[in-house]
């Protein structure tokens, strides 16, 4: 009986830590903008306002834009500090080497916590979520 009871509100009491999920604090757009510029992702990134100055591989993969779902920070975080996660349902000879991994750089030692936050608010205030196109006639 007492197991059952320890059982049940462990269980409860997992769920409702699972609940709060992953929470970045609030992060600074301007401060995200000069972090993508200072780090140069321009080499192989475009983005509304900033130029795309190709690099060695001439990588040019849009950033923002319009999307029919939104980007969560946790996929932007990925992408960002682990961006070979991906790369296996979209397989690209061009994005990525012969050992399958991205192409893009590792910025984990260089970059602080703070600055990646920031990053993240900034990349995500760069996409517009629309509905997507659909053939379905509403009746008036
Ligand atoms: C040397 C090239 C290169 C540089 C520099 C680079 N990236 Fe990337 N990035 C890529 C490639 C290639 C992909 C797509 C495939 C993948 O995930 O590797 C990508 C994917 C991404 C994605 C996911 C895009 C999506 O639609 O899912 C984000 C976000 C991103 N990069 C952000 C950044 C940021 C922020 C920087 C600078 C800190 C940066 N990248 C620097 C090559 C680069």
């Amino acid at each position: 009986m007492v197991f059952v009871l320890l059982c049940g509100s462990l269980l409860i009491s997992s769920c409702v830590k699972q609940s709060r999920g992953f929470a970045l604090p609030e992060g600074d757009i301007e401060q995200g903008k000069a972090t993508y510029k200072r780090l140069v992702c321009y080499e192989c990134h475009s983005i509304p306002n900033i130029e795309w100055k190709g690099g060695n591989d001439n990588l040019k993969i849009h950033l923002g834009g319009e999307v029919t779902a939104p980007k969560t920070y946790g996929e932007l975080v990925t992408s960002v500090i682990n961006p070979s996660h991906k790369i296996a349902s979209f397989y690209n000879q061009k994005t990525s080497t012969e050992g399958g991994l991205s192409k893009m750089k590792n910025y984990n030692e260089i970059m602080t916590v703070q600055e990646l936050i920031d990053l993240v608010t900034f990349l995500q205030s760069e996409y517009q979520v629309v509905s997507p196109p659909t053939s379905y006639t509403p009746y008036y």
